[in-house]
């Protein structure tokens, strides 16, 4: 049998169900409480009628929230690129080719090596709040090595990305077709079993929007489903494609057209805003107020990555989204977890309703307010994961 636990004083409760609450998205609940059975919750609502049962935690005035969901990372990695990001804080720019350097030292690592950065990584986002992480092949580039990273990955999270078609790798710098035709046969076979999602990067310097085309309808025919990186240093054909196949998610969306967000407005696919990256690249930011006026479903994620922004920090990046992306604090606290969710298409996760899965972030603040207004101060006090508390 399960044993039930009930959270009680909680000054604010984010439950993202509007029918609770105060009705807004975030359907806050003050003076609240959650009763957790087993790894789902069962129960919320006010702290004075929550039921009896088997334990009892005091959340002494503190904000509970769901877990973050971040829908976009890649740790399957190994090696550094600080001189990089040193050149680029002296002026130089960014570009799709340092992924290389992070290609050539990943095939040198071991399992246990690029296992432990793995684990590493995870653990930080964990112990700030995120319960839910998506990751990322990439940094292989042959079918041995892209297998081999999807294995690693999908022994710690089910969100698992066949990135295969990040940059075309290096033996085949004078031939892409063949490339792609790799990427869209021997390694694709070599994937999918370890994958849920099949992702590129149409990008100048990586793939056009035919070839990009070509991986991700290669890959739905393997029964993977599709997401891009899109539109992320230049405008281009990634957020139309993303509409047009029906991704779960378009990411990075920093360089849009009037079209572009019109198309994801009328579409079920999620923009991705991954503001780590432009903060790491010294780049523009994404307009997270025009998409959210025009009535898009924006996610916030971190693109964890050696290269582009190296940094597990949801929190980190709420905070940047409000400060800098003109989000208010609710949107950006919904845009980390239902909007990563969505980005996922699941609905178990990212909410605090009876019968999600009990992931909840404990916050030393008395509302969620504060992930903005006090940026980088480590707030989350408490994780609790599939209803087991784990930090
Ligand atoms: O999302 N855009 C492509 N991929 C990563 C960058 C990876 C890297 O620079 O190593 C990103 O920003
Ligand atoms: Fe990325």
């Amino acid at each position: 049998m399960s044993s039930s636990t009930v959270i009680t004083n909680i000054a604010t409760l984010v439950t993202n169900d509007p029918s609770l609450g105060d009705t807004s998205p975030l359907g806050l609940i003050r003076d609240a409480a959650v009763v957790i059975d087993g790894d789902r919750v069962a129960w919320t609502g006010e702290s004075r009628k929550a039921p009896a049962t088997d334990n009892r935690v005091d959340a002494a005035g503190r904000t509970v929230l769901p877990g973050f969901v971040d829908s976009h990372s890649h740790l399957v990695f190994a090696g550094d690129r600080t001189e990089e990001f040193n050149a680029r804080m002296s002026g130089r720019g960014y570009t799709a080719g340092g992924i290389r350097t992070t290609v050539a030292a990943t095939r040198a690592a071991s399992d246990a090596e690029l296992g432990r950065t793995l684990t590493r990584y995870l653990g930080e986002a964990l112990r700030q709040g995120t319960t839910t992480m998506e990751t990322k092949s990439g940094y292989g580039l042959t079918a041995a090595d892209e297998a081999r990273a999807l294995r690693l990955a999908a022994a710690h999270t089910d969100e698992v990305t066949y990135l295969g078609a990040h940059i075309v790798a290096p033996e085949f710098a004078d031939d892409p077709a063949a490339y792609v035709a790799l990427v869209t046969g021997e390694m694709l076979d070599a994937c999918a079993p370890h994958a849920r999602w099949i992702d590129v990067f149409c990008e100048k310097g990586a793939f056009d929007g035919d070839q990009a085309r070509a991986v991700l309808t290669a890959g739905r025919a393997k029964g993977l489903h599709p997401r891009i990186h899109a539109n992320q240093l230049s405008h281009g054909p990634g957020v139309q494609l993303a509409v047009e196949l029906d991704a779960a998610s378009a990411d990075h969306c920093t360089h849009l057209t009037d079209a572009d967000v019109d198309a994801l407005a009328h579409s079920r696919t999620v923009a991705t805003l991954l503001p780590g990256a432009e903060f790491s690249t010294r780049a523009e930011w994404p307009d997270a107020r025009r998409l959210l006026d025009a009535g898009v479903t924006v996610a916030l994620s971190t693109d964890c990555n050696p290269g582009s922004s190296f940094t597990s920090s949801v929190p980190f990046c709420i905070a940047l989204a409000v400060r800098d992306m003109c989000m208010t604090p609710d949107e950006a606290v919904w845009s980390a977890t239902a909007g990563g969710a969505a980005a996922l298409r699941r609905t178990d996760i990212g909410r605090l309703t009876p019968g999600a899965y009990a992931d909840l972030t404990l916050l030393d603040a008395p509302s969620h307010v504060h992930l903005a207004y006090r940026p980088g101060v480590p707030l989350v006090s408490g994780v609790w994961r599939r209803g087991e508390r784990v930090v």
